[in-house]
């Protein structure tokens, strides 16, 4: 067993290079590196991130890995190839996408996400679950981003790798990011262990806001610090810093995120229409209820001002239901 993870390593290892070498340097890989470059990837960027390009083939990797002796059936244990649809032989798994070599902690390439240039599905296609490779307990990028995310006692989490790579660019170098599945208990227990604080930046469409709103109880129980940075509604960050520039990402995204709560109350008050009482006085009894869940005095006080300012309801009322709520959760 051992013995067949080192190889699968190797293999990987290999691969990522070779997918490397055909977008740099061949005629083939001319399109895809023009499809990084719109969407502003520098040279730079495709070299600190190893990004290559599968060829529209069916064999070049498998040929490839043969001559090199490596045996096909276990490179498709690997998740390099597939098996012939009629059972006679191996081709490439991945086939004209662009290539995400993705690593383990120790910096070993593990697995790959090719993505397909322009529109079409799937938009990611991933290595399977191998046994170098395990969705749930790896975070893109956190080889490069422990540095960072020690130093600052922080860790930015992103859904998806153009995030964490143009978030580099703009020197938000402690950023990874859970490659669209939930937030997992592993995925908590290594960010635990590494960060003191982590800020949630999810994409501003209405599934990323949603899954902002389950990863948080999550870290919460794990007794994670954390925050929440905001996007503007349908933006993600790669999209952001596109359109503003890694200057203003970090200005006015990275580094005014909000607390979590501030977060659940924003993402509560865009479900309520606030034109009508009926249901400006639903969102003020679900945001009394919310803050009743807070554990310290000083931050409920400090939240139910806020509301008791905006809508014009008096503190002392707002107290009180907050008080009752409470007794009601004992
Ligand atoms: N994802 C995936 N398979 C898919 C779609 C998404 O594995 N078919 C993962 C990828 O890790 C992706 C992340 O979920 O980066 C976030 O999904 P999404 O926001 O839809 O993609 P983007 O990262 O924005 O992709 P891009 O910018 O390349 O369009
Ligand atoms: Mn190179
Ligand atoms: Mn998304
Ligand atoms: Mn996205
Ligand atoms: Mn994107």
């Amino acid at each position: 067993m051992q013995r067949e993870r080192d190889i699968l390593l190797t293999a990987h290892e290999l691969s990522a290079k070779f997918y490397h070498y055909l977008l740099n340097n061949t005629e083939a890989g001319r399109p895809a590196k023009e499809y990084l470059r719109s969407r502003g990837l520098t040279d730079k960027l495709i070299e600190q991130f190893m990004i290559g390009y599968a060829p529209n083939n069916w064999d070049v990797l498998f040929k490839f890995l043969t001559k090199r002796e490596y045996d096909p059936a276990l490179m498709e244990r690997g998740g390099l190839l597939s098996p012939k649809s009629d059972g006679t032989g191996y081709v490439d798994r991945f086939r004209d996408r662009v290539m995400f070599p993705l690593w383990n902690r120790e910096g070993k390439v593990i697995a790959f996400a090719g993505r397909i240039m322009g529109d079409g599905q799937p938009k990611y296609l991933n290595s399977p679950e191998t046994v170098l490779f395990n969705k749930s307990k790896n975070l893109y990028h956190f080889h490069q981003a422990r540095p960072d995310i020690r130093k600052t006692g922080q860790l930015v989490l992103f859904e998806g790798y153009m995030d964490v790579i143009k978030a580099w660019s703009a020197g938000v170098k402690n950023g990874v990011a859970t490659m669209g599945t939930a937030l997992t208990e592993e995925h908590v227990e290594i960010i635990r262990r590494n960060a003191d604080e982590v800020v949630i930046c999810y994409d501003g469409d209405n599934a990323g806001q949603a899954a902002i709103l389950k990863t948080i109880p999550l870290l919460e129980k794990a007794r994670v610090k954390q925050a929440v940075a905001l996007l503007p509604k349908g933006m993600d960050p790669d999209e952001y810093i596109t359109a503003k520039g890694t200057d203003a990402f970090v200005r006015e995204v990275i580094s005014q995120p909000v607390s979590a709560m501030k977060f659940r109350l924003i993402y509560s008050r865009k479900h309520h229409t606030m034109v009508e009482e009926e249901g400006r006085k639903n969102y003020v009894m679900e945001a009394v209820s919310m803050i009743a869940e807070l554990e310290s005095t000083i931050e409920r006080e400090f939240y139910l001002k806020e509301l008791a300012r905006e809508f014009e309801v008096s503190l002392d009322t707002l107290k009180q239901d907050c008080h009752q709520i409470r007794m009601q959760l004992q």
